[in-house]
C-alpha cells in the first residue's frame, strides 16, 4: 500500500486540500484510525480543496454534517455512533450516489452500504506527537489516479 508521513497538521490539511481540488460528483472517501489520528484534519483540508468557506468540526454527535456552499456539496459523516448498526437507515445510498462527494469517518461500521469505487485512508498515530503515517487504498482507476498524483 501507499504510504505517506505528514510531519505537521499543515500538512496533513494540504494533502487534504490537493486531494479536495481533484474530486468529482458522487465521489466517496473513507477515514480510518484512532481517535486523534487526524481524520477531521485531513477532511478540513478537502473541504478547503473544494472551496468551502465554513469551519469543518467534527460531526460526531449528528453523525451527518452537509457543507453546500462549495464548488461541490460536501456530506461529512462520522460513523462511529453506528457501533451497534443502524447504518442502513440512513440512507447512505443516496450521499454516495449524489451531487457531492462523501467522506466517512469510522467506515468499518458502513462497509456494507460502501460503492465499488472509493478511496480508503488509513491514518497512523506515530512515537512523534506532530507526525502521522496515511496509508492509501484506492479503488478505480479515478482514485488511483489521484494517489499516484500525490504519492510521488
Ligand atoms: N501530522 C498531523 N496530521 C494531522 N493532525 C495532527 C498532526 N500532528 C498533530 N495533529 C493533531 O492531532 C489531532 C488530530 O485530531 P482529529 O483530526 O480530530 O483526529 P480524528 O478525526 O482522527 O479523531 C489534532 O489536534 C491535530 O492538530
Ligand atoms: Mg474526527
Amino acid at each position: 500500500m501507499e504510504k505517506l508521513t505528514m510531519t505537521s497538521r499543515e500538512k496533513t490539511i494540504d494533502l487534504g486540500e490537493k486531494i479536495g481540488q481533484q474530486l468529482v460528483a458522487g465521489d466517496v472517501l473513507v477515514l480510518d484510525g484512532d481517535l486523534g489520528a487526524g481524520k477531521t484534519t485531513f477532511t478540513k483540508g478537502l473541504a478547503k480543496g473544494l472551496e468551502i468557506p465554513d469551519i469543518i468540526k467534527s460531526p460526531t454527535f449528528t453523525i451527518i454534517h452537509e457543507y453546500q456552499d462549495g464548488r461541490l456539496p460536501l456530506y461529512h459523516m462520522d460513523a462511529y455512533r453506528l457501533e451497534n448498526g443502524g447504518a442502513e437507515d440512513l440512507g447512505l445510498e443516496e450521499y454516495f450516489d449524489g451531487d457531492g462527494v462523501s467522506v466517512v469517518e469510522w467506515a468499518e461500521f458502513v462497509e456494507d452500504e460502501l460503492p465499488a469505487d472509493f478511496l480508503a485512508i488509513h491514518f497512523k498515530r506515530t512515537g512523534d506527537d506532530d507526525t502521522r503515517v496515511l496509508e492509501f487504498e484506492p479503488h478505480g482507476k479515478h482514485f488511483n489516479q489521484i494517489v499516484r498524483g500525490v504519492i510521488e
